[in-house]
């Protein structure tokens, strides 16, 4: 897990972030920044930036390196710091908590405001990265795709996901993005995969979930990572959550994706409840939904 940057924002000075914003500037161009570049990129003199890059190279917010030049970037917990820095001026949070959960491509925090909600930082990118280019460090730079920009990608299409479903599909509602963060309103759930349901709820909560489905595909999406961890079940029902890969339904692998989202949803509850849900014909509950004509799982059930 990337170090929570949080409890140094508050140390930190206006020309410690335009160094790390200069730096984010020049990593568009270059995945190491020549040092003597930054000057220009963070509008700092030369002295001034020699000093904020020790001070934050010191909190592990950006690392140096020495190839054929002496070159800098951001860390994760500098692109963090930027993104939180821009929240805090926003107040979109006040503070940020304890973890939530590390998913395979993400850290999410509770985060503090007038209501509870959830920081959601992308880190796709980073480990394939790395690994695709130690080999290429020491060639040019012409067609390098940063972490920065494979994690914030990843940000907007959830944001754009949420905003565009929230509220007719049960979803986090959407409060801010910058970067490769997001807000939205905290769930207090359990994964559906964590809950253990009572007979008499199995088969409603199955309906919930597929609702969910059938009316996200009416708004344009299919949301392509459907499982028993991206679902939240609570007393106020279902919500459904981790957007990232959604994709429209008129992208060409929409119906295949939607197959595969029910299939996945589906095979858990017949895994878990195989009492309450015996064989379903999954294909054809996923052409309801295509169809706009889905009501029950009952006319599907084996
Ligand atoms: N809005 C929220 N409210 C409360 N908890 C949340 C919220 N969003 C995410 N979480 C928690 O953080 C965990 C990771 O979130 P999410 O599934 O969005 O990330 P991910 O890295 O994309 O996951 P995956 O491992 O499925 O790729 C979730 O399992 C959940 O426990
Ligand atoms: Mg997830």
């Amino acid at each position: 897990m990337v170090r929570n940057v949080a409890g140094d924002i508050a140390e930190l000075e206006d020309e410690d972030f335009y160094v790390l914003s200069g730096l984010e500037q020049g990593m568009r161009f270059s995945e190491w920044v020549a040092r003597e570049k930054i000057p220009e990129f963070s509008r700092l003199t030369d002295e001034e930036v020699g000093y904020r890059l020790d001070r934050c190279e010191r909190r592990g917010l950006l690392e140096r390196k020495t190839i054929q030049y002496v070159g800098y970037q951001l860390t994760f917990e500098g692109y963090d710091a930027l993104a939180l820095h821009t929240f805090a001026e926003r107040d979109s949070i006040e503070g940020v908590g304890a973890p939530l959960g590390v998913g395979k491509e993400s850290d999410v925090y509770e985060a503090q405001s007038y209501r509870p909600l959830a920081l959601k930082f992308h880190r796709e990118g980073y480990t394939e990265f790395r690994e695709v280019n130690r080999e290429r460090e020491y060639t040019a730079d012409h067609d390098h795709v940063s972490w920065l920009y494979t994690a914030r990608k990843a940000a907007e299409r959830e944001y754009e996901a949420l905003e565009t479903l929230y509220p007719a599909v049960s979803v986090p509602r959407p409060v801010d993005h910058n970067r490769h963060a997001i807000v939205m309103d905290r769930i207090d759930a359990v994964e559906l995969g964590r809950s253990k349901l009572e007979t008499e709820q199995v088969r409603p909560v199955l309906d919930l979930v597929l609702e969910e489905m059938a009316t996200t595909y009416r708004e344009g999406y299919v949301h392509a990572d459907m499982s028993e961890y991206n679902v939240f079940v609570g007393t106020d029902g279902v919500t459904v959550f981790d957007w990232p890969q959604a994709v429209p339904t008129d992208h060409e692998n929409a119906d295949e994706l939607l197959v595969r989202d029910t299939e996945n949803i589906v095979g858990y509850f017949q895994r878990k409840y195989p009492r309450e849900v015996p064989a379903v014909d999954a294909d054809a509950l996923a052409e309801s939904i295509r169809a706009d004509s889905f009501d029950s799982c009952e006319p599907f059930l084996g």
